[in-house]
């Protein structure tokens, strides 16, 4: 696990906050959840894999707990329980740390933060589309421009494996050996249990990628000839792509028949999303229709996604070396020439920050040149500097650091003109 510093907790911050204003315009409205629950809960249908990687132990009060792992199953307990009467759809944001014991290696890390969307109630290809839209508005939103999604639909596999009479367990197996490439293997178990025509489809599936996606589709459709299930999860597949064309959203996809996801709930179309350069997913979601209903909330198709904040810093700094997060609005800094004018220098920084200008005071005890190159060391835009002579006419020295020009006003200026400047200066810029 790691520390963040001032410069790294401010990018994650403002990653975080663009996921919030994400939140807002699409009506998602947060929840937040413990950060450990019981482990049967989190372990439920969290997959083989990351099941291994879950922080456990047992509290004072003897229950097995773990750290959360991801949102996905608080929400869907929270939906089955206190939830449960809430008239659909109902759309959840939340945005926290999450705890994995992977291997820390870049961009894998045991402590992580997520920004999570779960669109709960609906079944429908818009459902999912907004899914993908959500994702795509964050990731444009943080600066990044070449990302691609990664899509499939579990339904496909599943869907043939069930036909053939493939267990739900033997099934999950095959899903952790796709989620790991290890297509080989995953058919290696199916020689025992499936059909040759089976193996067959699955070899000429995991053959079946590309970007353009209607093609894809055909090529899937050919291939799952015969498998309703199949054939009707490809349909679904397709609505989806239909709409996020004529929705505009333009999204570059990449259609993956043979992808899949260790997370074990999902039902219907995944994605992740990554970057050229980087094999480590920025994101990852899907459709989940039966979770809820598994912890007691009655039939309830649902979709979401979870962005990894910490990958989404590490693709923005690898793209724009030498850049760093900045409040690009004022910054000033007030400075008592000496003792005696102290007070006062206190006392007007906080009248400033009552207009809402950010103020640092200078407690160093600083001579005045000092504190200038300081100052412009640190960015500051403004210097506030008080003396015991201008300051018996009520008077201040205003000091912009960019184009080094002073001039002597009142107090009273001084508050208004910064507090001018203050509404006029951008935010932030990510
Ligand atoms: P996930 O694919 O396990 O999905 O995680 C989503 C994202 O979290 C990943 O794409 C990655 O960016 C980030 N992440 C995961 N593990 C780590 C790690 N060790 N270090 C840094 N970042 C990491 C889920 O968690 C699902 N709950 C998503 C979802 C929501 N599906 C439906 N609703």
């Amino acid at each position: 696990m790691r520390d963040l510093l001032p410069e790294e907790a401010e990018h994650m911050r403002l990653i975080e906050m663009e996921a919030r204003e994400v939140a807002r315009l699409y009506g998602y409205r947060e929840v937040i959840t413990p950060l450990i629950e019981h482990y049967e809960l989190l372990a439920a249908k969290i997959g083989e894999e990351n099941r291994k990687r879950m922080y456990v132990f047992e509290d004072l009060g003897g229950r097995r707990v773990a750290l959360r792992p991801e949102f996905t199953a608080s929400i869907a307990r929270l939906v089955s329980t206190k939830m449960v009467a809430e008239p659909k759809p109902i759309r959840l944001f939340s945005v926290g740390s999450l705890y994995r014991y992977d291997e820390p290696q870049f961009g894998r890390y045991r402590e992580f933060w997520q920004a999570n969307y779960e669109l709960i109630g609906s079944s429908r290809p818009e459902a999912d589309a907004e899914i993908l839209s959500i994702s795509n508005d964050l990731l444009r939103k943080t600066g990044l421009k070449d990302y691609y999604f990664k899509i499939g639909h579990v339904g496909v596999l599943r869907g043939i494996l069930s036909e053939e009479g493939v267990k739900e367990a033997e099934q999950n197996r095959i899903m952790q050996l796709l989620d790991k490439k290890m297509q080989d293997e995953a058919l290696n178990i199916l020689k025992k249990q499936a059909s040759e025509r089976c193996l067959e489809t699955l070899r000429r599936l995991f053959k079946v990628s590309g970007r353009e996606w209607s093609r894809v589709i055909k090529e899937m459709n050919a291939s799952v000839e015969g498998y309703e299930e199949a054939s009707s999860a490809v349909e679904n597949l397709e609505a989806i792509l239909n709409l996020v064309s004529d929705a505009k959203m333009d999204l570059n996809v990449r259609v993956e028949a043979g992808f899949a996801r260790g997370l074990e709930y999902y039902t219907g179309m995944i994605f992740e999303v990554y970057v050229p350069g980087m094999d480590i997913a920025l994101g990852g979601g899907g459709r989940y229709d039966r979770l809820i209903e598994l912890f007691g909330g009655g039939p309830t198709p649902a979709s979401g996604v979870a962005l990894g904040i910490d990958r989404i810093m590490l693709a923005v700094k690898g793209r724009r070396p030498g850049w760093t997060p900045t409040w690009e609005g004022l910054r000033v800094l007030v400075l008592p020439v000496n003792e005696e004018v102290k007070g006062k220098a206190m006392e007007l920084s906080s009248r400033l920050r009552e207009k809402g200008v950010a103020v640092e005071v200078e407690v160093m005890g600083r001579k005045v040149s000092r504190a200038l190159s300081d100052a412009s060391r640190r960015r500051i835009t403004h210097v506030v500097i008080i003396g015991p002579k201008e300051l018996r006419e009520g008077k201040v020295v205003l000091r912009d650091m960019k184009n080094k020009e002073q001039r002597t006003v009142t107090v009273d200026e001084v508050a208004d003109m910064l507090e001018g400047l203050q509404s006029g200066s951008s935010r932030i810029s990510l």
